[in-house]
């Protein structure tokens, strides 16, 4: 019997003698005929067949041949599926759509890999292997980000990565929206944002620290486009989780409205990278109504329960020296700029509560004390992760050891591609332990997951991007799937070597495994 390959493993693995071979006369039955219809069209490509959709029933269900029964079945875990193929039929249970949705990604990689070809492929034998599959993630987080401040990608190639994240299993896409460089979301209330905001003069040339290129830079999302990759997210079982970046990464928006910041004039969209001491005032009203009408727009397009409002990186000398930072520390009696940022980030907290939303922040929203109800996104290690959990807060694990994927993939930085110095190899994104032993026996369920993400300060094309990406998302998926005691990285690399032609059916760039 040939080898199965499956990206992330599934918890439980029993080959059968035998399979189910598809062909033009299959026909797929299910309760809910738009579940089945998805089937259909995930299937309709590659082989040509436009397998017919009918209702499911108790007879069909134990006399159907030659067909593909998705079958309902009572079960609390709402990511979970079973998937049992045997000559003459598949059958694929689940409770809710999300393990439907999972387990017809478990079907497409047990077909011959041409499946996943756009165009009709001709002389295959789509044969899927005997096997029972009992299947359900580790973490109910799965997720990789995407900056799209420091460059922006087109709303086609967002749909590609989005088919990506739903073919790993993976659930949460963490769209990185604002930044120094550019603010790439329309809001109607706030024009400037996108017709300022959204464009810089030029950008500093990779790994030459003093040269420009000279060249204007930018775009943005428009509202409809947002909710045209909601959507489309949506379908393939995609939450999209938007992150508005305050109080700082925020010289974008304050180019378009200087009177957000403390000195009030005198930015320009950043064409460096790194961070920025310019960041949202503190003490002036006007900015929390700024921030409540943006956020307005942005619940509006996003029906994510988690809002990640970034909160990382914003240094404290603009608010020293400004006479409203200053003054909100005196008449909410704070100790000092970090308890200012506690503040602020509170502020936020209590109105998105309010609308029955989660907030998410980077771990420095830890500094100054923890907004109540904060989740927390654990980015300079897993100490952060470590604290909040302990602490009884909800923690992502993004860890830059282990999940930074903008790092470079090999000591031998000098036949990659320009990167920001730092390295992560695939053996090390393989090793990572998503709950660190220093979180209380009885704190672990606060970590709920974690994430990749991926920076793009040097990737201006997103062919890098997915260079950047693979093949070390797919041993991310792997880990928050099934989370395997046993590490084996030979095991691994012999797994990759089987599975990544996949990844040239479907026209997915990748890091080859040459080390
Ligand atoms: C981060 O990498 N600044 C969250
Ligand atoms: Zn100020």
């Amino acid at each position: 019997m040939d080898e199965i390959t499956l990206f992330p493993q599934p918890r439980e693995l029993e080959r059968k003698t035998g399979g189910f071979t598809l062909n033009r006369h299959t026909r797929v039955f299910a309760a809910d005929s738009a579940i089945g219809a998805t089937l259909a069209d995930y299937l309709r490509p590659a082989t040509g067949f436009d397998l017919p959709v009918h209702p499911l029933d108790d007879d069909i269900l134990s006399n159907a041949q030659n067909a593909i029964l998705l079958a309902p079945e009572a079960s609390d875990d709402a990511e979970g599926y079973r998937l049992e193929v045997e000559p003459g039929r598949a059958l694929l249970s689940a409770s809710q759509r999300a393990g439907f949705l999972h387990g017809m990604q478990t079907i497409r990689q047990l077909l011959p890999q041409q499946i996943l070809a756009s165009e009709t492929q001709a002389g295959v034998d789509w044969t899927i292997p005997g096997v029972v599959i009992n299947d359900s993630p580790a973490f109910g987080w799965r997720g990789i980000h995407l900056d799209v401040g420091r460059h922006i990608f087109p709303v086609a190639f967002i749909k590609k990565f989005i088919d990506m994240l739903a073919f790993y299993k993976f659930n949460t896409f963490h769209w990185h929206l604002t930044e120094d460089q550019g603010w790439r979301i329309e809001i109607k209330k706030y024009p400037r944002l996108t017709e300022v905001g959204a464009y810089r003069e030029e950008t500093v040339v990779a790994g030459a620290w003093d040269q420009y290129d000279g060249a204007s830079y930018g775009g943005f999302y428009t509202q409809d486009e947002v909710r045209e990759v909601v959507a489309y997210a949506a379908e393939r079982g995609i939450t999209v989780m938007p992150e508005i970046e305050l109080p700082g990464h925020a010289v974008a928006a304050l180019t378009a409205y200087p009177e957000l910041g403390c000195a009030g004039a005198g930015y320009r969209v950043r064409t460096t990278w790194g961070i920025a001491e310019d960041i949202f005032c503190a003490g002036k009203d006007a900015v929390f109504s700024f921030v409540n009408d943006v956020l307005g727009e942005v619940l509006e397009l996003f029906p994510s329960q988690y809002i990640h409002i970034g909160g990382d990186e914003a240094p404290k000398a603009r608010w020293q020296a400004c006479p409203a930072c200053q003054a909100r520390i005196q008449a909410e009696g704070l100790a000092d700029e970090h308890e200012l940022q506690s503040w602020f980030i509170r502020q936020i907290e209590a109105w998105l509560n309010e609308r029955g939303r989660n907030l998410v922040g980077w771990d420095e929203i830890l500094e100054g004390g923890l907004a109540p109800n904060a989740t927390v996104m654990s980015w300079r290690g897993s100490d952060g992760g470590i604290a909040a959990a302990n602490a009884g807060h909800d923690v992502i694990m993004t860890p830059n050891t282990y999940c930074y994927l903008d790092y470079y993939q090999t000591e031998d930085t000098e036949s990659e591609p320009p990167a920001i110095s730092a390295i992560l190899p695939l053996r090390q994104v393989w090793q990572y332990e998503v709950i660190p032993r220093q979180i209380a026996a009885d704190k672990r369920h606060h970590i709920l997951g974690g994430q990749g993400n991926i920076w793009t300060e040097y990737m201006p094309q997103s062919d890098h991007v997915e260079y950047m990406m693979f093949p070390r998302a797919i041993a991310i998926a792997d880990v928050l799937w099934h989370h395997p005691d046993e590490r084996d990285y030979d095991a691994l690399i012999a797994r990759l070597g089987r599975h990544l032609p996949a990844l040239d059916v479907m026209g997915v760039n990748y890091r080859p495994l040459n080390d």
